[in-house]
Parts: structure tokens; sequence; C-alpha cells
């Protein structure tokens, strides 16, 4: 008997909140005086992505830039594209790049026979070149 009192009153609490919490989502709306969608922000430039040579590293353990664009390059459970040019065996016939050969290496630095499933999601790590100025000035250096 008490735990059903105890669970209409929870209900009813809950209810009332959820009713008070959607009058206020009103009471904002009416008060801006607008739609919410009016008062968007422009949506920012979609960069255009860069086809250009290999581009050089700014330190050894940077991950290459990709030079060229990954448009309907579908990475999933069942298929890899980048590894339809990139993979050691593939590369051979692509003339890409072949991954590094810390792409085959488990986490414990043991040689894997396929690529490492720490490397598997390409672009994790590597992302496409775009022609994008940098926020801010900076005077980075990369190493020589
Ligand atoms: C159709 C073949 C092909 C596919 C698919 C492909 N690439 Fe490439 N990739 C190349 C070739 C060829 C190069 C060599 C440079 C060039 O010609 O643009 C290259 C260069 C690169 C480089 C630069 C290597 C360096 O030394 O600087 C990276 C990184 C790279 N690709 C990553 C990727 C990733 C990540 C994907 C998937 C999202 C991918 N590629 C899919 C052919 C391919
Ligand atoms: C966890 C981060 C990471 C992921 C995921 C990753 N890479 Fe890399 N990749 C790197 C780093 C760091 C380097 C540079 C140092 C090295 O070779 O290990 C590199 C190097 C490369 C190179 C240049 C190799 C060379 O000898 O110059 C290619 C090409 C490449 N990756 C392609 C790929 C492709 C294709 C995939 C997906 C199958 C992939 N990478 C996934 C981090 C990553």
């Amino acid at each position: 008997m008490k735990k059903s009192l105890l669970v209409l009153l929870t209900g009813a609490l809950l209810f009332n909140f959820a009713t008070s919490y959607a009058d206020d989502l009103e009471v904002k709306r009416t008060l801006n005086g607008a739609s919410i969608l009016e008062k968007m922000s422009p949506q920012p430039e979609i960069k255009k992505w860069h086809d250009t040579e290999p581009q050089p590293r700014n330190y050894p353990e940077q991950p290459p830039i990709i030079p060229h664009s990954t448009k309907g390059y579908v990475i999933n459970q069942k298929s890899n594209k980048c590894l339809t040019c990139h993979s050691s065996e593939d590369s051979k016939t692509s003339g890409a790049t072949p991954v590094g050969k810390s792409h085959y290496k488990d986490r414990d630095g043991s040689p894997t026979s396929k690529i490492s499933a720490r490397r598997y999601f390409c672009v994790q790590c590597h992302v496409s070149q775009v022609d994008a100025k940098p926020f801010m000035e900076n005077d980075f250096k990369g190493e020589e």
C-alpha cells in the first residue's frame, strides 16, 4: 500500500516538473520575440580540400596530412577504403605511400599480419589538407 502511494507521488512530482519545464521553454521563446531559427549565426564556410604533393611534417611523429580528397571513402567494420591503396600489399600497385611500419604493430610492439586495430580508423589521426588560414598569428616552427 505504502509502495504504491510512493510511486503515485513520484509520478505526480515528475509530471509537475515536466510541465513547468515545458512552460519555461514557451516563455523564453515568446520573450525573445523571434523564433530561435531566425537567430542562427551564419554557417561557417566549408573549406575545400587541397590536392597537393605530400606535405612536409613538422616533427617525426606527426601523422602526415592527407594530400588528396577523401570524399566518399568509407571506413567501417566491413571495409576500409584507405587500405585498398595504402596497405603494405596494395601500395605496391596503387603507388600510394604504404602506411607506416608502426601501423602493423600491436600495443606491445609485436608485429601484426593485418593492420593494427589501433590504426584502423585512419581519419582519427590523419586529416585532409585544406586551405585554412590560422585563426591567430603564431610563430610556431616545426623541427627541421
Ligand atoms: C585511390 C587510392 C587512394 C585511396 C583510396 C587513399 N589514398 Fe591516400 N594517397 C594515395 C596516393 C597515390 C598518395 C601519394 C600522394 C598523392 O599522389 O596524392 C597518397 C597520400 C596519402 C598520405 C600522405 C603520405 C605522406 O607521406 O605524406 C596520407 C596520410 C594518406 N594518403 C592517407 C589516406 C587516408 C587516411 C585515406 C582514406 C581516408 C586514403 N589516403 C585513401 C592514394 C590513395
Ligand atoms: C593513432 C593514429 C594513427 C592512425 C589511426 C593511423 N595513422 Fe597513419 N600515421 C600516424 C603517425 C603518427 C605517422 C607518422 C609516424 C609513423 O610512420 O608511424 C603515420 C604515418 C602514415 C603514413 C606515412 C608513412 C611513411 O612511411 O611515410 C601513411 C601513408 C599513413 N600513416 C596512412 C594511414 C592509413 C591509411 C591509416 C588507416 C588504415 C592510418 N594511417 C591510421 C598515425 C596514425
